[in-house]
């Protein structure tokens, strides 16, 4: 009996974890020069967080989720996003107040029933980052930067920030009547789901993925034409600080996210390296949620990376992980009793926090200044019969071919880092 990966998942083996480490560490370098503190939530939730927060009406809610019994009969489901749990974990653990600002990241898996293809599995993973205690159009404005300075960061070049505004509670009944109004006619000759939505929910016809309703759906009025006062001023602030930051946005007024819970500014990173699944990621202003699920009315924004995607992208680039990634030093040794001390020196080394590796394959001192060349170590460490009976091995740096002697017991403290 042979045993297949569940259809939507994937193995990352080993050739790959390399680059998803570099990915993983240059979203803990940003966000935290950004002041974001990681928060960790259980893989699996109470289904109602997610339907009440994400909506009803939404794809995932309705025929996306992970949802099981558990043995005492409760449902719960395995998450399909984080913004969620987090603002739960927040209330649990009282993180939030409303003269506070909260700022938090996560990176994990997320579980999606979707149709799986290119960029689009039923298992995959996001990093992704909470704002808290904010209204000002600032922050948004602040995590859009944040999102495309990683993105940089990382190389992932060819990019471009869709940007939108789906208003607020006071603008949005407007929005709502005007597209009950637009698709009253057509409603009939489109499909069983926005039929539905027609009726509970007609902003999610924007939504709809079936071919045969994007005629309909193409000219419909659009959220940023009946925003407030209010809403139409933050939205043109944020605007104005992409702009000054020469970020490059574009405001799409089609863009529209797959969960209910947005207020005011969404936006969408996507990538030209992409297929149909395009979007690196997305985010935007939740104003309302925390309130919804039991807490004080606090102001939120947020938004969250899909790492496949990104991985995607870099691959595509030949960005591979050698090329981030860089061990620091590598020890090349000769003969047996130089091969035993030069494992001790890579045990000292690496307590000390230093990305070290050497040859255990009896290889030749040439092989292994090769490999150390080839797979991009900054430092060499040579240890050969006469540099035993001196006490010091030379330390050469692969970048500048400078080289020099270093004692044994020193090499430690040589700022390999
Ligand atoms: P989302 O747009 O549903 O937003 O997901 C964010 C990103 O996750 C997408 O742009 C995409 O890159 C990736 N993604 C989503 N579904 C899949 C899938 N099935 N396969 C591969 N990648 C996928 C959210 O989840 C919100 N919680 C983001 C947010 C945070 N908004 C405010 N704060």
């Amino acid at each position: 009996m042979k045993y297949s990966i569940p259809r939507g998942t994937k193995d990352i083996l080993p050739s790959e974890t390399s680059l998803w480490q570099d990915i993983e560490d240059a979203c803990r370098k940003v966000f935290g020069l950004y002041n974001y503190k990681e928060i960790r939530t259980p893989i699996f939730e109470k289904t109602e967080l997610f339907t009440r927060s994400i909506g009803n009406t939404t794809d995932i809610v309705k025929k996306e989720m992970y949802e099981f019994k558990d043995r005492k009969g409760r449902s719960l489901t395995l998450r399909p996003e984080e913004t969620a749990p987090v603002v739960r974990a927040c209330l649990e653990n009282n993180l939030i107040g409303p003269d506070q600002i909260t700022k938090l990241y996560y990176i994990g898996p997320m579980f999606r029933y979707e149709r799986p293809q290119a960029g689009r599995q039923r298992q995959f993973h996001q990093a992704g980052v909470e704002v808290f205690g904010a209204s000002d159009p600032l922050i948004d404005a602040e995590v859009i930067l944040m999102n495309v300075q990683l993105f940089d960061r990382i190389g992932l070049k060819d990019i471009e920030v869709n940007i939108n505004s789906v208003g607020c509670d006071k603008c949005r009944p407007e929005f709502k009547k005007q597209l009950k109004a637009y698709f009253k006619d057509s409603v009939k000759n489109m499909c069983k789901d926005c039929k539905g939505r027609f009726e509970c929910n007609p902003l999610r016809i924007l939504d709809c993925k079936e071919a045969g309703c994007q005629k309909y759906i193409d000219d419909a009025p659009a959220s940023v034409d009946t925003l407030c006062e209010n809403c139409r001023n933050h939205f043109e602030e944020v605007i104005k600080m992409l702009d000054y930051q020469k970020v490059n946005f574009k405001v799409s007024k089609r863009l529209v996210r797959g969960l209910d819970y947005y207020t005011k500014t969404t936006f969408e990173i996507v990538s030209k390296g992409l297929g149909a699944q395009n979007a690196v990621s997305g985010g935007g202003r939740y104003d309302t949620l925390v309130q919804e699920l039991g807490g004080k009315s606090i102001p939120a924004v947020g938004f969250a990376v899909g790492m496949e995607r990104v991985i995607e992208v870099l691959k595509k680039l030949q960005v591979t992980s050698c090329k981030l990634q860089v061990i620091n030093l590598c020890i090349v040794t000769m003969g047996e009793e130089a091969k035993k001390l030069g494992f001790d020196l890579l045990v000292k080394v690496r307590e000390k926090g230093i990305s070290a590796d050497m040859d255990y394959l009896g290889k030749s001192l040439k092989a292994q200044m090769k490999m150390a060349n080839r797979v991009g170590e900054k430092n060499v460490y040579i240890i050969g019969e006469d540099e035993i009976k001196k006490g010091c091995g030379i330390l050469k740096n692969m970048e500048t071919g400078e080289q020099r002697e270093v004692p044994f017991d020193s090499l430690e403290r040589e700022g390999l880092k």
